[in-house]
Protein backbone atom coordinates (compact mmCIF):
# COMPACT_ATOMS: atom_id res chain seq x y z
CA UNK A 1 0.00 0.00 0.00
CA UNK A 2 1.54 3.24 -1.37
CA UNK A 3 4.79 1.67 -1.31
CA UNK A 4 5.33 1.04 2.40
CA UNK A 5 7.50 -1.78 3.28
CA UNK A 6 5.56 -2.75 6.30
CA UNK A 7 1.78 -3.09 7.09
CA UNK A 8 0.52 -2.66 10.77
CA UNK A 9 -0.76 -5.61 12.36
CA UNK A 10 -4.40 -5.00 12.46
CA UNK A 11 -4.26 -5.61 16.45
CA UNK A 12 -3.21 -2.38 16.56
CA UNK A 13 -6.77 -1.43 15.67
CA UNK A 14 -7.48 -3.17 19.04
CA UNK A 15 -5.21 -1.36 21.38
CA UNK A 16 -6.03 2.31 20.01
CA UNK A 17 -10.63 1.58 20.10
CA UNK A 18 -9.52 0.49 23.85
CA UNK A 19 -8.79 3.81 24.59
CA UNK A 20 -10.58 6.08 22.32
CA UNK A 21 -10.29 9.65 23.87
CA UNK A 22 -6.73 9.09 23.91
CA UNK A 23 -6.35 8.14 20.22
CA UNK A 24 -8.59 10.65 19.06
CA UNK A 25 -6.39 13.36 21.31
CA UNK A 26 -3.52 11.91 19.68
CA UNK A 27 -5.04 12.39 16.10
CA UNK A 28 -6.66 16.07 16.64
CA UNK A 29 -3.07 17.31 17.39
CA UNK A 30 -1.62 14.83 13.75
CA UNK A 31 -4.22 16.93 12.21
CA UNK A 32 -2.92 20.72 13.63
CA UNK A 33 0.86 19.35 13.25
CA UNK A 34 0.36 18.45 9.54
CA UNK A 35 -1.76 21.75 9.05
CA UNK A 36 1.02 23.82 10.34
CA UNK A 37 3.69 21.40 8.16
CA UNK A 38 1.58 22.74 4.94
CA UNK A 39 1.49 26.22 6.49
CA UNK A 40 5.33 26.32 6.88
CA UNK A 41 6.11 24.81 3.52
CA UNK A 42 3.92 27.79 2.12
CA UNK A 43 5.92 30.45 3.90
CA UNK A 44 9.02 29.13 2.69
CA UNK A 45 8.92 28.49 -0.45
CA UNK A 46 6.15 31.06 -2.03
CA UNK A 47 8.09 31.40 -5.30
CA UNK A 48 6.06 28.22 -6.56
CA UNK A 49 2.40 29.67 -7.01
CA UNK A 50 0.93 26.05 -7.54
CA UNK A 51 2.76 24.83 -4.54
CA UNK A 52 1.21 27.94 -2.62
CA UNK A 53 -2.28 26.89 -4.07
CA UNK A 54 -2.10 22.93 -3.38
CA UNK A 55 -0.92 23.37 -0.24
CA UNK A 56 -3.09 26.06 1.38
CA UNK A 57 -6.19 23.60 0.41
CA UNK A 58 -4.47 20.56 2.16
CA UNK A 59 -3.53 23.03 5.48
CA UNK A 60 -7.49 23.85 5.50
CA UNK A 61 -8.56 19.97 5.03
CA UNK A 62 -6.05 19.36 8.00
CA UNK A 63 -7.98 22.07 9.98
CA UNK A 64 -11.20 20.32 8.65
CA UNK A 65 -10.03 17.41 9.99
CA UNK A 66 -8.64 18.43 13.23
CA UNK A 67 -12.19 20.01 13.66
CA UNK A 68 -14.14 17.40 13.01
CA UNK A 69 -11.34 15.11 15.55
CA UNK A 70 -12.56 17.61 17.93
CA UNK A 71 -16.36 17.58 17.44
CA UNK A 72 -15.97 13.91 18.13
CA UNK A 73 -14.28 14.47 21.45
CA UNK A 74 -17.00 16.72 22.74
CA UNK A 75 -20.01 14.90 21.40
CA UNK A 76 -18.97 11.46 23.14
CA UNK A 77 -18.00 13.55 26.18
CA UNK A 78 -14.36 13.27 26.13
CA UNK A 79 -11.72 16.24 27.29
CA UNK A 80 -9.38 17.40 24.44
CA UNK A 81 -5.66 16.61 26.12
CA UNK A 82 -2.54 18.54 25.54
CA UNK A 83 -0.45 17.79 22.10
CA UNK A 84 1.27 14.10 22.34
CA UNK A 85 5.21 13.92 21.78
CA UNK A 86 5.24 11.76 18.14
CA UNK A 87 8.36 9.35 18.79
CA UNK A 88 8.09 8.15 15.21
CA UNK A 89 7.84 11.66 13.75
CA UNK A 90 10.82 12.74 15.50
CA UNK A 91 12.57 9.86 14.35
CA UNK A 92 11.99 10.68 10.23
CA UNK A 93 13.12 14.50 11.07
CA UNK A 94 16.03 12.79 11.54
CA UNK A 95 16.45 11.04 8.67
CA UNK A 96 16.11 14.41 6.85
CA UNK A 97 18.79 15.45 5.21
CA UNK A 98 20.17 18.79 6.01
CA UNK A 99 23.66 18.89 4.32
CA UNK A 100 22.56 19.94 0.93
CA UNK A 101 21.46 23.13 -1.17
CA UNK A 102 17.82 24.79 -0.28
CA UNK A 103 16.62 22.93 -3.17
CA UNK A 104 17.80 19.19 -1.46
CA UNK A 105 16.34 20.54 1.73
CA UNK A 106 13.25 21.79 0.08
CA UNK A 107 12.64 18.33 -1.74
CA UNK A 108 13.57 16.50 1.37
CA UNK A 109 10.69 18.21 3.61
CA UNK A 110 8.06 17.12 0.67
CA UNK A 111 9.20 13.98 1.19
CA UNK A 112 9.37 13.79 4.57
CA UNK A 113 5.16 15.17 4.35
CA UNK A 114 4.42 12.22 1.75
CA UNK A 115 5.56 9.76 4.45
CA UNK A 116 3.92 10.80 6.98
CA UNK A 117 0.98 10.93 4.70
CA UNK A 118 1.33 7.37 3.58
CA UNK A 119 1.97 5.59 6.74
CA UNK A 120 -1.22 8.26 8.33
CA UNK A 121 -3.47 6.70 5.36
CA UNK A 122 -2.54 2.96 6.06
CA UNK A 123 -3.10 3.75 9.83
CA UNK A 124 -6.78 4.97 8.87
CA UNK A 125 -7.27 2.24 6.55
CA UNK A 126 -6.26 -0.01 9.93
CA UNK A 127 -8.71 1.64 11.83
CA UNK A 128 -11.38 2.05 9.03
CA UNK A 129 -11.60 -2.17 8.38
CA UNK A 130 -11.08 -3.22 12.21
CA UNK A 131 -12.69 -1.50 15.00
CA UNK A 132 -16.24 -2.02 16.05
CA UNK A 133 -17.44 1.34 16.09
CA UNK A 134 -19.40 2.07 12.80
CA UNK A 135 -19.24 6.01 13.32
CA UNK A 136 -15.66 5.84 13.59
CA UNK A 137 -15.30 3.22 11.02
CA UNK A 138 -17.03 5.25 8.52
CA UNK A 139 -15.21 8.24 9.69
CA UNK A 140 -11.27 6.65 9.58
CA UNK A 141 -12.58 5.47 5.69
CA UNK A 142 -13.09 8.93 4.77
CA UNK A 143 -10.05 10.56 6.03
CA UNK A 144 -7.99 7.71 4.17
CA UNK A 145 -9.01 8.78 1.28
CA UNK A 146 -8.30 12.30 1.62
CA UNK A 147 -5.08 11.60 3.17
CA UNK A 148 -3.73 9.21 0.31
CA UNK A 149 -4.73 12.66 -1.57
CA UNK A 150 -2.08 14.61 0.35
CA UNK A 151 0.92 11.93 0.00
CA UNK A 152 0.09 11.92 -3.63
CA UNK A 153 0.55 15.89 -3.83
CA UNK A 154 3.55 15.93 -1.84
CA UNK A 155 5.33 13.23 -4.00
CA UNK A 156 4.29 15.30 -7.20
CA UNK A 157 5.88 18.34 -5.93
CA UNK A 158 9.03 16.52 -4.88
CA UNK A 159 8.98 15.23 -8.73
CA UNK A 160 8.29 18.45 -10.27
CA UNK A 161 10.81 20.71 -8.42
CA UNK A 162 13.70 18.85 -7.96
CA UNK A 163 16.54 20.39 -9.86
CA UNK A 164 19.06 17.44 -9.03
CA UNK A 165 17.68 15.05 -6.25
CA UNK A 166 16.49 11.72 -7.74
CA UNK A 167 13.43 11.89 -6.51
CA UNK A 168 12.47 8.06 -6.93
CA UNK A 169 15.66 7.13 -5.62
CA UNK A 170 15.46 8.61 -2.90
CA UNK A 171 11.92 8.07 -1.88
CA UNK A 172 13.08 4.21 -2.11
CA UNK A 173 15.42 5.26 0.68
CA UNK A 174 12.79 6.71 2.90
CA UNK A 175 10.24 3.32 2.20
CA UNK A 176 13.50 1.41 3.69
CA UNK A 177 13.83 3.39 6.55
CA UNK A 178 10.23 4.05 7.42
CA UNK A 179 10.20 0.24 7.08
CA UNK A 180 12.66 -0.64 9.48
CA UNK A 181 11.74 2.21 12.01
CA UNK A 182 7.78 0.96 12.04
CA UNK A 183 8.70 -2.03 13.44
CA UNK A 184 9.19 -0.70 16.93
CA UNK A 185 5.57 0.58 16.98
CA UNK A 186 2.32 -0.55 16.71
CA UNK A 187 2.12 -1.18 20.49
CA UNK A 188 0.21 2.43 21.61
CA UNK A 189 -3.04 3.88 21.94
CA UNK A 190 -1.17 6.69 19.24
CA UNK A 191 -1.81 7.33 15.03
CA UNK A 192 1.91 6.65 14.97
CA UNK A 193 2.31 4.71 17.91
FE1 LIG B 1 -5.62 15.01 7.75
FE1 LIG C 1 -2.96 14.87 5.27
Amino acid sequence: MLGLKLLTDPRWANIAESNLEEILTDHAWCEQKAATNAINLIADNCEHIDLVSELTIIALEEMQHFQQVVDIIKKRGYTLGRGRKDDYVGQLMKFCKRDGSRNNSFIERLLFAAMIEARSCERFRVLSQNIKDKELAKFYHDLMVSEAGHYTTFLNFARKYTIDVDVDKRWKEWLEFEGELIMSFGNKEAIHG
